[in-house]
């Protein structure tokens, strides 16, 4: 395919920013040699300052040490464990760590703001569970462990990254905080009326946005939502938040309600915003979301409204369009002679029709609308990412057994005329899970400035070092050129702790540091006084702690 930007000419954009250089992918050419509003860390959507991470390492071989295990010449630091004080009012790090995204503050690769979303709690947190229903205080832990952290971040004069507890940036954002509701759903009887909400949990992956703030996905939101009495429309959405301003909280419904994963930002060819989507869960569609109104880059924070006003997508792969997921398409569907509730789809036909009333509905029940609408249920899509060189979408599916897809696979879209605005697609695998690969089960992905992937898995601890798995050892981090000689190839760069998955690889604008979380280490204990990990190893500590690095040593020469 012909390719809008290759590295060349991602190359002469350097310095101009992300705007100016998503501008240029999508074939505007508008921005060109003006200094964009977007700080650096917005260029992580679109590439990167230097451009010579991947290819200076020496794969490392699977393993199953207790140990994050990278190649020789690099080396991590701990950043935060579950249940660190974070700030000087005395909160705490969440469990479950995932996405992580860092600001630079004032342009520095040194010191910054690192956002991190914190999916679930866990065994050494709630300890026994009577009778399956938590006491009061288990319930209130379950509320505030989750959610995110807003940490500073700083490398000190010898290297090391360490928590800055005095800044007064730092906070946590959990199943307490209330959220403004934004789009369709807001105020609709789908969710019981309201026009805002209590509290963010079950926070997988995520993105940054065009104006430098966060998205973060609620995925399985189900079990605390019950435990805890709340309404379960209130959750699975996107939220929006501002790591440098507390007070903006938003949870935007317009983007659809499911087990989201990820979200992943780019512009269409006529400069509108273009958000991709997992809904990780088994047979469960991809999604994007395609704003009415245009983004303007002297706007900021104010483009977070394009969020609240578009069209959502479903991917229908057999026919390579993305369909309208509107309350006038569902409605005529229902409304066909002969139609047949979908395969995955529970209800009569007159079901269906009471459950669709609005598009408050179709947000809110977006699976079945989408399945509804012949979007093709796929297995387990998890993190997206846009390619900066050449607008394409990789895509994680990450596993399903339900049809013999054991070890997952990267699937590949190039969207019509490479804008990622296009009701058309085509696509390919680009990378299968299995012996033959080294990988298994692909969940988040980053990409370097060479265009390789970093790739983490996430094969379940149930499975981790059994049978078909053995080979792979624990979950690791992985490397994938997406062209050049070694293009496909996986290079195995990290291998994790028992039983974690790492998730959130997020790289400093300078490529100097990636950080990197490390998730339920540990996860297979039944006997608290007997864990099955210890990492991080803290001296005289007698549990696992989930928590995030920040990994230096990167040879940019
Ligand atoms: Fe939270 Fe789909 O991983
Ligand atoms: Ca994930
Ligand atoms: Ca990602
Ligand atoms: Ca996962």
């Amino acid at each position: 395919m012909e390719k809008k930007i290759d590295r060349r000419t991602f190359l002469s954009y350097l310095g101009t920013g992300a705007a100016a250089l998503a501008t240029a992918s999508a074939g505007l050419g508008l921005l060109e040699g003006k200094a964009s509003a977007a700080s650096k860390t917005a260029d992580h959507l679109f590439g990167f300052k230097t451009n010579r991470v991947s290819g200076y390492f020496e794969p490392i071989e699977p393993s199953n040490e207790d140990q994050l295990l990278l190649p020789k010449g690099y080396k991590y630091d701990v950043i935060a464990n579950f249940d660190d004080v974070i700030n000087t009012a005395g909160d705490k790090f969440g469990t479950g760590s995932d996405y992580n995204a860092f600001f630079p503050i004032d342009g520095s690769n040194s010191r910054g703001l690192l956002a991190t979303n914190h999916e679930y709690t866990h065994q050494f947190l709630h300890g026994e569970i009577k009778d399956g229903k938590m006491s009061a205080q288990q319930l209130k832990n379950e509320l505030y462990y989750q959610g995110m952290s807003v940490t500073e971040v700083f490398q000190d004069k010898d290297g090391v990254w360490k928590l800055d507890k005095t800044s007064k940036y730092a906070r946590r954002i959990n199943g307490f905080t209330t959220f403004e509701l934004t789009g369709p759903a807001k105020g609709s009887s789908a969710v019981g009326g309201v026009s805002s909400v209590q509290g963010t949990f079950a926070n997988c992956s995520g993105g940054v946005t065009l104006w430098n703030t966060v998205l973060s996905c609620e995925e399985n939101f189900t079990e605390t939502a019950t435990a805890a009495n709340l309404p379960l429309t209130h959750y699975g959405w996107v939220i929006e938040i501002d790591p440098f301003d507390g007070s903006f909280l938003r949870k935007h419904t317009a983007l659809g309600r499911f087990s989201h994963e990820n979200t992943a930002m780019g512009l269409a060819k006529d400069g509108r915003i273009v958000v991709y989507m997992g809904d990780d869960k088994k047979d469960a569609c991809v999604y994007k979301f395609v704003s009415n109104g245009k983004f303007d880059a002297a706007k900021g924070r104010a483009n977070s409204s394009l969020l609240a006003d578009g069209t959502l997508y479903v991917a229908n792969l057999k026919k390579g369009e993305w369909v309208a997921i509107t309350i006038d398409a569902v409605t005529k569907a229902i409304g066909k002679e002969g139609f047949k509730t979908p395969t995955g789809l529970k209800g009569t036909v007159e079901e269906l029709k009471a459950r669709f009333k609005s598009q408050g509905d179709v947000v809110t029940n977006c699976h079945e609308a989408a399945l509804i609408l012949g979007g093709t249920p796929t297995d387990r899509p998890e993190d997206i990412e846009v390619s900066p060189f050449d607008n394409t979408v990789f895509i994680c599916h990450t596993n399903n057994d339900l049809h013999g897809n054991i070890h997952g696979h990267i699937t590949r879209i190039f969207e019509k005329d490479n804008d990622l605005g296009s009701k058309a697609f085509d696509f390919e695998i680009f990378a299968a899970g299995g012996r033959q690969s080294g990988f298994s089960s692909p969940d988040n992905l980053a990409f370097d400035s060479n265009g390789s992937l970093w790739v983490v898995t996430d094969i379940s601890s149930s499975s981790l070092n059994q049978g078909i798995y053995t080979t792979f050892k624990n979950n690791g981090l992985f490397v994938i050129p997406t062209s050049g000689p070694n293009k496909g190839t996986a290079m195995q760069f990290a291998s994790g702790p028992r039983e974690c998955e790492m998730t959130g690889p997020f790289f400093a604008p300078d490529e100097r540091t990636l950080f990197l979380s490390i998730q339920h280490p540990g996860e297979n204990t039944t006997d608290l006084n007997n864990p099955t990990s210890l990492w991080p190893h803290r001296k005289g500590d007698k549990i696992p702690r989930c928590g995030v690095v920040a990994i230096t040593g990167f040879k940019l020469g």
